[in-house]
């Protein structure tokens, strides 16, 4: 008898391939923001690129490769080292709202992915300072490099 098990929010919207078109849109963005762009620790988008898709994979219920390679999420620890502010926020926003337009899911699926795209970004904000103004680390933040692979 074959295995009858409830498909994934993954699955449904068409597996790794939406979730690496998603990601690269996003990151397109990202190269042109010249307030984002500047947080990434590395020159090159694309490790930034592979780490956040193996996120968002298994948040959905594809394969667990994110937790395997980077252990527990913790994200809004993860987030502290970077001026993460409403601009910064929106600016994000943004860019994945155009990532998420690109994909044509269907309105249902769209709609379930982006509300939590925009809880996960309001939860993330860990300062209330202008961008430049501010100090580069938020108060209480760690100052031990976030990736220490790559450090
Ligand atoms: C609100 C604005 C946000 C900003 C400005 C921001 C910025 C950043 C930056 C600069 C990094 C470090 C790049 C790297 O080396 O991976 C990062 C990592 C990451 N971000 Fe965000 N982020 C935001 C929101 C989010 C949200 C909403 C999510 C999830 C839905 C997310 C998921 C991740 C993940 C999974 C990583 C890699 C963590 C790791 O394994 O080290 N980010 N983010």
């Amino acid at each position: 008898m074959t295995e009858v098990r409830p498909s994934s929010f993954y699955d449904e919207v068409g597996g790794h391939d939406t979730f690496v078109r998603l990601v690269d849109a996003f990151y397109r963005g990202v190269a042109t923001d010249e307030v984002l762009k500047p947080m990434y620790p590395e020159e090159d988008l694309g490790p930034a690129a592979v780490r956040l898709t193996m996120f968002l994979e298994q948040y959905w219920g594809g394969p667990s490769a994110y937790s395997e390679q980077r252990g527990h999420p913790r994200l809004r620890m993860r987030h502290m080292p970077f001026h993460v502010n409403p601009d910064a926020r929106d600016r994000w926003l943004a860019h994945m709202h155009a990532a998420v337009d690109e994909l044509g899911l269907s309105p249902l699926h769209e709609a379930t992915l982006w509300d939590y795209l925009q809880r996960a970004a309001h939860a993330m904000v860990n300062t209330f300072e202008p961008t430049g103004i501010g100090p580069s680390r938020p108060a209480g933040s760690s100052a031990l490099p976030v990736h220490p692979d790559t450090a």
